[in-house]
């Protein structure tokens, strides 16, 4: 009698963390080995991404005529804002004074730091969510549904400014475009309060910006032998009010917009700027959080450099109270230091931060 055969169960498998400890240093030194299965995120894959046109349909906002002195010109610019949070949470920005030689300097730098050598960076690896330095790979929490295809740098710049001395000049260069951020962000949280009809300062006094928590982190998606198969960052959201990034020359950021994934192909020069969920949670729900991703490629290293810009740690956030005299509050208020570890548990859950801070 022939015996059974038992087919294994088709159900994803929950696994394990890689042990690679840098993905640069890994496709490095094994180029002929085949990559570990937890980089595997097939359910993930390349599926529901838009057609071309939908990328090149990613608002651009011309930031000079937000802060113009004219007061038609400058209410223009504020509802142009308001619409692009609403429809998209993603935009770039042109015209927004920060010099082209700083953006392309520091990018040098970020370049410059992912190839030192992976003994001089794991001296700066922690496994701490809230610390002033931390070289990684991946992404933390680890326990999410794969690894991701990438080697990152993330350094507290605000309150405290915090970096590494390596290699000569990061620092100081970071330091200067982490403020130069700071007031463009400024800027456009204060055209986002006007376009909710409220006193421009109102989310700058609501999340203690004065004091706020800036992170700076700089990705490396190294090139991936199989890059249908991988993501450099699996979906997610930010937890802070907005990041803005800047990118070298390859592309890889997807944004979801009406359900698909479209891809971000930058114009030369800009900042590209995402929602984040303490933004959400502010403006009571009307402008979203946007949810984004990384696909990797075969050929071409991809560095980006992230400012991710958030209210104070000890800023407890909460719906704008003058939204909330016509509406419900949509959020409950927490600490943004206690939204991170809502945010991590969520993750491991594959949800969102905000789900669980959701008032039904
Ligand atoms: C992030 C992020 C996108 C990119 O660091 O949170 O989404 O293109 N980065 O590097
Ligand atoms: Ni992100």
């Amino acid at each position: 009698m022939a015996s059974e055969v038992t087919i294994s169960s088709p159900e994803p498998q929950k696994l394990e963390a890689s042990q690679i400890s840098s993905v640069k240093a890994f496709i490095e030194s094994n180029d002929a080995v085949p990559i570990p299965s937890t980089y595997f995120s097939v359910h993930e894959l390349r599926e529901d991404v838009a057609e071309n046109n939908l990328a090149a349909s990613i608002p651009v906002i011309d930031f000079s005529l937000l802060t113009s002195d004219n007061p038609h010109v400058h209410a223009n610019a504020v509802r142009q804002l308001g619409t692009v949070c609403k429809e998209w949470g993603f935009f770039m920005i042109i015209n927004h004074g920060i010099s082209e030689k700083l953006m392309k300097d520091l990018l040098n730098k970020c370049v410059e730091f992912h190839n030192l050598s992976f003994e001089e960076k794991k001296e700066l690896a922690n496994e701490e969510l809230v610390t002033p330095i931390r070289y990684g790979t991946s992404a933390l929490p680890h326990g999410e549904k794969a690894d991701c295809w990438r080697d990152y740098l993330k350094v507290e710049t605000h309150p405290n400014f915090n970096f590494p001395h390596k290699p000569p000049g990061f620092s100081e260069l970071a330091f200067e475009y982490s403020r130069k951020i700071r007031e463009v962000l400024r800027t456009l949280l204060q055209g986002v309060s006007e376009s909710l009809d409220l006193r421009p300062n109102a989310i700058i006094d609501y999340t203690d910006y004065d004091s706020s928590y800036q992170t700076c982190q700089t990705n490396l998606y190294p090139p991936c032998p199989k890059p249908d198969l991988v993501l450099g960052l699996l979906p997610h959201n930010d937890n802070g009010l907005m990041t803005l990034l800047i990118q070298n020359d390859v592309n890889g950021l997807q944004v979801m917009h009406d359900g698909k994934w479209v891809n971000v192909n930058p114009i030369p020069n800009c900042i590209l700027v995402n929602t984040g969920d303490q933004l959400e949670a502010v403006t009571n729900g009307r402008y979203k959080s946007i949810r984004h991703r990384v696909v990797v490629n075969e050929r071409h290293a991809r560095v980006t450099l992230a400012l991710g810009n958030g209210p104070s740690l000890e800023n407890e956030t909460c719906p704008a109270p003058e939204l909330l005299q016509k509406e419900k509050a949509v959020y409950k208020s927490i600490k943004y230091k206690d939204y991170f570890k809502v945010q991590q548990e969520a993750r491991i859950a594959d949800k969102r931060g905000l789900d669980m801070i959701h008032i039904n």
